[in-house]
Formats: C-alpha cells, sequence, structure tokens
C-alpha cells in the first residue's frame, strides 16, 4: 500500500484504499461506486476480495470487474492461481517510465469513502495541490525532521495514513509497517527499530499507557506521537507523557485529509503543573500552515461566535486542503460546501456530544474524563438514554484495567 501511494499516481490513476476490516457486500458496493478498474489484493485477504468480485458481477454486467491483482509481500502462497502477483508485475515492468504528471494540479489523487452502511457511501475526492499542501504541513506541524523512523500504528487507509505515505518519502525516513499491534508489539518495534515518530487514535495512546510493565520497554528516545481522531483524556496524555512520549494534538476528517488544526504548545505552558499541561494539549488548536482559514460560526446567520468558550457554533473550513468534494454526489457536496465553506458537523464545544437532561446541559467528554480518572478505570464511553422524565440521562459503558477492581456503586460515587 505504501508503495501504490506513489505508482498509482505516478501511473495517471487515482488511488481508493479500502478499509481491511470491510466485508465482501462493503467492497462490492464500494468497488462498483468508485468504478474500479484495478483492485489489488492482499493475499491474506483474497477471500474476502473474491466474494467481493463475485458480488459485483452479481450486480453489474461481468465485463465491468476490476482487474484482480495479488500481493504476498511475505511470499505467503496464496493457494489460488489465475492471479496476477504484484512482484511480478513490478519484476515484468519496464525499468524506463514515462510518469504521468497530473495534467491539472486540481486533478484528483486519491478517493476515500467514508462509512457508508447506513447511508450512501461518499467518496471524498481529493486533488494533487490538496494532498501536496496537506503533506507538507503535516510534516510541519507534526515537527517530522529528516531520517525520522515511523512506527504506522495509523492504517495507511485511514485517510492516506494523514498524508504520511508521502510525509515519510519526503523527509527520508524509514517505514515501520505492522500487520497488527499490541503495546508489546509498539514498545517492542520502538526499541528494536529506534522508532522516532508515531501516531495514533486516543485509544493507542491508551493502550500504551495502560501496558503491564512486563511488555514496557524504556525508550531509546523520546518519542513524537500525533493523536487525533477523538479528543485524547489528559489523564492518558499524562500518562503517555511520564513513559518518554511527546505527543502532539491535531483535529481533522477525512474531508480536511486529515491534520486540519493543532494545539499549538506555548514555550510559557512548560512552567504548569503536569496535570495542567496535559488538560491544554487535550484542546484544539490553530490551523496548520497550509489551511486557509477555520472559524467556529453560528451557519445559520454565517456570523462568528465569540470567543468565550460558552457559545457554541460549528467548526468550518475553507482551504486548498479541503476535499474537492464527494465523488458523483454534487448535492452532499453542495450541501456540505455551503456559503463557501466546509462544514464538519462538529460543534465547538462538542456540543454534539451533549445529554440534554432536564433542560441542562451535560458533556459527554467532560463526564467521561471525571470516570477516566478513577484509578480502576480503562476505558470509559458516556452517551445519552431516553428517560420519561429527564428527557435524556448519562450512561456510561467502563472498562476496568487488568486485575482492577470497582463496583459500579463506587465509580458513581467518586463521579460525585
Ligand atoms: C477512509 O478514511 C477514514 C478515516 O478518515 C477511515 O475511517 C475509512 O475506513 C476510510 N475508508 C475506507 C473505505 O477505507
Ligand atoms: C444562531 O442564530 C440564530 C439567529 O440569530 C439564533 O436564533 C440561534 O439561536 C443561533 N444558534 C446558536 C446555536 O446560537
Ligand atoms: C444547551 O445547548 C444548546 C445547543 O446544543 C443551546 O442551544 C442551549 O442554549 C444550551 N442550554 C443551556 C441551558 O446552556
Ligand atoms: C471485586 O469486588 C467484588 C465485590 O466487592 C468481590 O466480590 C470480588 O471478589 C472482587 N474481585 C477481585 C478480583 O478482587
Amino acid at each position: 500500500m505504501y508503495e501504490l501511494h506513489f505508482a498509482v499516481p505516478m501511473a495517471g490513476a487515482v488511488l481508493c484504499t479500502f478499509n481491511t476490516r470491510h466485508d465482501a457486500a462493503m467492497i462490492s458496493v464500494l468497488l462498483s461506486h468508485s468504478g474500479a478498474k484495478v483492485f489489488f489484493v492482499e493475499s491474506r485477504l483474497l477471500d474476502v476480495g473474491r466474494a467481493a468480485l463475485r458480488c459485483l458481477a452479481d450486480a453489474t454486467s461481468a465485463h465491468s470487474l476490476p482487474v484482480l491483482l495479488t500481493i504476498s509481500d511475505d511470499g505467503a502462497d496464496s493457494g489460488y492461481s489465475g492471479c496476477v502477483d504484484y512482484e511480478d508485475l513490478v519484476k515484468d515492468a519496464p525499468s524506463q517510465f514515462d510518469i504521468r504528471w497530473p495534467v491539472d494540479e486540481l486533478d484528483p489523487i486519491t478517493l476515500n469513502y467514508t462509512s457508508g452502511t447506513t447511508s450512501q457511501p461518499k467518496g471524498v475526492v481529493f486533488s494533487h495541490r490538496g494532498a501536496y499542501l496537506n503533506t507538507i504541513a503535516t510534516v510541519l506541524a507534526y515537527d517530522i525532521t529528516t531520517m525520522l523512523t515511523y512506527l504506522w500504528t495509523v492504517p495507511m487507509f485511514h485517510c492516506n495514513g494523514w498524508n504520511l505515505p508521502w510525509g515519510v518519502a519526503m523527509q527520508g525516513g524509514t517505514n515501520i509497517c505492522l500487520r497488527h499491534f499490541t503495546a508489546k508489539v509498539i514498545f517492542d518495534s520502538i526499541a528494536r527499530y529506534g522508532v522516532t515518530h508515531m501516531g495514533g487514535a486516543p485509544s493507542v495512546l491508551n493502550m500504551i499507557a495502560n501496558a503491564p510493565a512486563a511488555d514496557r520497554k524504556v525508550l531509546p528516545g523520546p518519542v513524537r506521537v500525533m493523536t487525533g481522531g477523538a479528543p485524547p483524556s489528559p489523564r492518558v496524555l499524562l500518562a503517555v507523557e511520564e513513559l518518554g512520549f511527546v505527543a502532539s494534538h491535531m483535529y481533522g476528517l477525512t474531508e480536511t485529509l486529515g491534520p486540519a488544526t493543532v494545539c499549538t504548545w506555548m514555550p510559557e505552558w512548560d512552567e504548569l503543573p503536569p496535570e495542567e499541561r496535559a488538560w491544554l494539549k487535550s484542546r484544539q488548536g490553530f490551523h496548520h500552515i497550509a489551511m486557509q482559514d477555520v472559524a467556529v460560526k453560528n451557519t445559520s446567520t454565517m456570523e462568528s461566535v465569540p470567543y468565550d468558550g460558552q457559545t457554541v457554533g460549528e467548526v468550518i473550513f475553507r482551504s486548498n486542503t479541503v476535499m474537492s468534494g464527494y465523488y458523483k454526489d454534487i448535492g452532499a457536496t453542495k450541501e456540505s460546501m455551503a456559503g463557501g465553506w466546509l462544514h464538519t458537523g462538529d460543534l465547538a464545544d462538542r456540543a454534539k456530544d451533549i445529554i440534554i437532561s432536564g433542560g441542562e446541559n451535560i458533556s459527554s467528554i467532560e463526564l467521561e474524563s471525571v470516570i477516566f480518572s478513577h484509578p480502576a478505570v480503562l476505558e470509559a464511553a458516556v452517551v445519552a438514554r431516553p428517560d420519561e422524565y429527564w428527557g435524556e440521562t448519562p450512561c456510561a459503558f467502563v472498562k476496568l484495567k487488568d486485575g482492577a477492581n470497582a463496583t459500579e456503586a463506587e465509580i458513581i460515587s467518586f463521579c460525585r
């Protein structure tokens, strides 16, 4: 997949990566909507890939099926015959190849489908220009020095790995790719390869912070870890920093090709107590250097809301680093780009995550961070539960750490 991030655009084609967890039905829908002509399948996923092609053949005329190519990077025999293998294709290719440069910098480079189980899948189209700018901005925002060693804990299908297939190459880095990971695999890889940078959702940080002592290793040097995708809890940030990781916190979405804003660290914050530093780091943030504009507006009036930490508004962006649009979906494109701004649907105090109980607003994020600060708690998720009297009440799902013990009543009284 790393090589294809270069090879596909250089062949004048568009790269559309799939989540390795998708099932055959979902993949066939995406193959059909994207009109893919070539379908690369890693040999361990060949059963799903073949099943997807069968679904597609049932739904469409057979002549429009994409060509199947298999990739077996560890030499594993797929057990299937009749498929062209990627390595053979590369071996037999002429060594002289004329790159098919984009005719226009706004030509598409990638297509990334966002979830389509309940609605039509939406294919986010990125231009060469957008990907180029966002790659440079990500490298800068994340302090990616030259000759880094990057550990791939963020999947490359996830928003093109936050642009880092291109970003690591740009800085002459080394890629450490993992098929599956655990905290132990992360620590072992860091120690073995001298990893300097990695990324991960807050759940990955949580995994690191809660690794049993036997799985941990002393870091060979500071490891910069970029997190995003959900607000990280201050407690988890604090815990990973105590282990020697340097966390930076980004915010973005597929429609901004990943990173869009970053919690820029202020030198004067260095003097603050660790808890306060972690709390500051859990917030956002300025737009990165390639993002033209970010604003928080009341989108019915398009007026900016006051910076008072109280008034709720929607986060909106405009930039060359915003998607070109949703593939074959003018309606959804127009709606999300109304007024020339990309509407994220995220409310700046995360009010979307607000539970309204008896007319009072309760922040699910705030509740989660209180529950999180209980020493026995590994993970917590708070959602709204319908209630006849209150309208809604908060309902928490809590997972305890291995070997830890706390009853429901204890956690509730701790929160009180
Ligand atoms: C597209 O990227 C998003 C993250 O931005 C990821 O969750 C999703 O799985 C990707 N889509 C596919 C079809 O892999
Ligand atoms: C947005 O502005 C409209 C019109 O002034 C107002 O009625 C509405 O309450 C505002 N919305 C928010 C979330 O403040
Ligand atoms: C609760 O939040 C909503 C926005 O979701 C806002 O319109 C309302 O004024 C808030 N209510 C209170 C009591 O703060
Ligand atoms: C956890 O606490 C419950 C209730 O106090 C008790 O019955 C149980 O044995 C405890 N389990 C462990 C592993 O300590």
